[in-house]
């Protein structure tokens, strides 16, 4: 069965985000109700401390050494989880806009995934290659301002430019941002701005 993977990044139960993810998901489900959808809410669901063995286990690869026991059972758990993505023909990212950029949780994922002879490999005469295949991905991304220009009242946002650039390291290029904001402050640019996101994952989801 196909597979769409969404990971879920914000813990709030009033999550703009989510809110959004859920009009998308639900107009995808009617286009595709053949498609399985994996969830997984970083929050939530276990992701490893990136210390000790699975540290090591990083450093190991890019020195070219082979795994210790401890080293290989550490890294399996980053291999679970990064093919749980890679094995999706779509990606759907609902994410909060936290200090600019993305919350601790998700840059805790990505760090975990992240891996040389996992979903990147470095060549010495070509540079860095990435291992994932490219797939159709939308990125969801809540912020209390309005960051349509890329700032807001002198401040910047980071979170699309880091994600991207994450992104096309491991091989996802097709990536559509779907910004909400803002999600704070006068009911009626919050209102305008949930409306058009709302609209506007609708028209994507039917031909995702
Ligand atoms: C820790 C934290 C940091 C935040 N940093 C920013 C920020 O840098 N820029 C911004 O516009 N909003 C910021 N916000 C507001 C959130 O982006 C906003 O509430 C958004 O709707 C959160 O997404 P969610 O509704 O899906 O949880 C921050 C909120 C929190 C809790």
């Amino acid at each position: 069965m196909p597979k769409l993977f969404h990971l879920l990044c914000s813990p709030r139960a009033d999550s703009e985000s989510l809110a959004a993810a859920r009009v998308f998901l639900d107009r995808f489900r009617k286009a595709r109700p053949d498609w399985d959808i994996d969830e997984m809410n970083v929050w939530r669901d276990h992701l490893p401390e990136f210390e000790g063995y699975i540290l090591e286990a990083k450093y190991a690869r890019i020195g070219g050494k082979s795994f210790t026991e401890s080293q290989r059972d550490a890294f399996a758990i980053a291999e679970r989880m990064a093919v749980r993505f890679a094995l999706a023909e779509r990606v759907l990212i609902s994410t909060p806009m936290w200090n600019f950029g993305i919350p601790y949780k998700l840059k805790h994922w990505i760090d975990v995934i992240s891996q040389p002879g996992l979903t990147f490999r470095f060549d010495p005469a070509r540079g860095y290659l990435p291992l994932v295949k490219d797939r159709p991905t939308v990125v969801i991304l809540a912020s209390g301002g309005d960051f349509a220009t890329g700032m807001n009242r002198g401040r910047v946002d980071l979170a699309t430019p880091y994600l991207r650039e994450a992104l096309r390291f491991i091989g996802v290029r097709d990536v559509q941002f779907v910004p909400i904001g803002p999600t704070s402050g006068p009911d009626e640019p919050v209102r305008i701005a949930r409306d058009g996101a709302h609209r506007r994952l609708a028209e994507l989801a039917t031909r995702f």
